[in-house]
């Protein structure tokens, strides 16, 4: 069989990372599909074209994204003319944004939360144990980030049902077509009227949240407008939950297919960190994002040309032989911080000390069950997503 250039295609989606080595053996940037754009493979172009902010922009961003498309159709706008987020925005406007939430993400601001992620582990924990058997997707990776969001936020604990279906409409609408993406647009539509509501409550009684962050920099003056609260609190709930979900579910799987390396996590659990950030460059949940030519511009010795869309492939950069050494070995051993699984330079990952905080504490807890999973089904099915990857479910039983 050929290689696909579609990272759609059902044989892609299970395997993609044959295609990015044939890509990586080409120099140059290369057309792929499902919808034509240029994607740049090997390690040394992917920071080259992250780190070069003036050529490449990340306007782009927001015709890709689908729910940020979706908050568009609920406004009545094109998702070009929404205001920018953190994520799809150059400067200045993204140091703007930036500045507003960098110091609620930082290592010290993240710490605090240890002890209600930890509760929050053992519980989920405690309930699989109780049955005996599980959809670790299910009943664990995808509760565990985004209860921890939606408390970030500052949701009400009644709503963490409602919230959970909001999150997953955001996601799945990016796929949704007719009536299905109606259905998903009525979902987000609650969501975008209960934020509202919460944002008109933190305006007279502020919280410690982050909703209330952002109306505090709104109060302020022009730091942000009303619009882009919205379109923030939005991105929160979005950037960290699938991502998180896939990274916990892809090292499960990691820890399966290599089970020498679980059996030297269980001798030495003091090997954790290194071990999440091998998950990140392994999994890398988030396989490549966009970004669009500002001119004609020169990368890796292929013209890009003005305002084309350009795949950013962090999964394929991570499994660079001339960075990483065996890159397709799961090996918790080696030394994998130079991963670009969070990205690099201006737009990198604002949630990183949040998520690998909750890998950590995840693969920590779970680290007694992992020996004694057993996998109830042979076939995997992954994520709906091309950019996206993890287990779409993961049916284990305990021996
Ligand atoms: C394993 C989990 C995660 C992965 C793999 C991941 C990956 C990424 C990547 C690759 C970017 C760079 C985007 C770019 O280059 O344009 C990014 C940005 C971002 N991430 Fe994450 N992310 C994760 C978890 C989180 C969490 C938990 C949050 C917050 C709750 C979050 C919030 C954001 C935000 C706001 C940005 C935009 C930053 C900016 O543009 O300055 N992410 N993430």
């Amino acid at each position: 069989m050929g290689i696909s250039y579609d990272l759609s295609a059902p044989e892609v989606r299970a395997d993609p990372w044959a295609l990015y080595a044939a890509l990586r053996d080409e120099p140059g940037v290369h057309r792929v599909g499902p919808v034509d754009h240029f994607l740049v493979a090997r390690y040394a172009d992917v920071v080259e074209a992250l780190e070069r902010v003036d050529d490449f922009s990340s306007l782009e961003m927001a015709n890709q994204l689908g729910p940020i498309d979706a908050l568009g159709s609920l406004m009545g706008v094109e998702a070009r003319d929404l205001p920018p987020t953190i994520i799809s925005s150059d400067n200045p406007v993204h140091n703007r944004l930036r500045l507003i939430m960098q110091g609620r993400f930082s290592p010290r601001a993240v710490a605090k939360i240890e002890g209600p992620v930890r509760e929050l582990t053992d519980a989920l924990i405690a309930s699989i144990l109780e049955k005996g058997e599980c959809d670790l997707v299910r009943d664990f990776t995808i509760p565990l980030p985004v209860i921890v969001i939606a408390q970030l936020l500052g949701i009400e604990e009644e709503r963490f049902e409602d919230f959970k279906r909001w999150s997953d409409a955001l996601i799945a609408i990016a796929n949704a077509r007719g009536a299905e993406r109606q259905t998903h647009l009525a979902e987000i539509t609650q969501l975008v009227q209960y934020f509202l509501a919460m944002a008109e409550r933190r305006r007279s009684e502020p919280s410690d949240d982050l909703i209330s962050v952002l109306i505090e920099a709104e109060r302020e003056g022009d730091r942000i407008s009303t619009p882009e609260v919205l379109a923030f609190a939005v991105l929160l709930m979005v950037a960290g939950n699938e991502t998180t979900t896939n990274l916990i579910g892809g090292m499960v799987e990691a820890f399966m297919e290599f089970p020498e390396q679980l059996g030297k996590l269980v001798a030495d659990p003091s090997l954790t960190r290194r071990a999440v950030e091998e998950g990140l460059r392994y999994c890398s949940p988030v396989q490549g994002l966009f970004r669009n030519a500002t001119r004609d511009v020169e990368l890796a010795g292929t013209t890009v040309p003005q305002g084309a869309p350009l795949m950013v492939c962090y999964a394929s950069a991570n499994r660079d032989p001339a960075v990483f050494e065996e890159p397709d070995r799961f090996d918790i051993e080696r030394d994998a911080r130079r991963h670009v699984a969070f990205g690099r330079g201006l737009h990198f990952c604002l949630g990183a000390n949040l998520a690998r905080r909750e890998a950590r504490i995840a693969i920590e807890k779970l680290l007694p069950l992992l020996p004694r999973f057993r996998r109830t089904r042979d076939e995997r099915d992954w994520v709906d997503s091309w950019f996206l990857r993890g287990p779409k479910t993961l049916p284990l039983a305990l021996d």
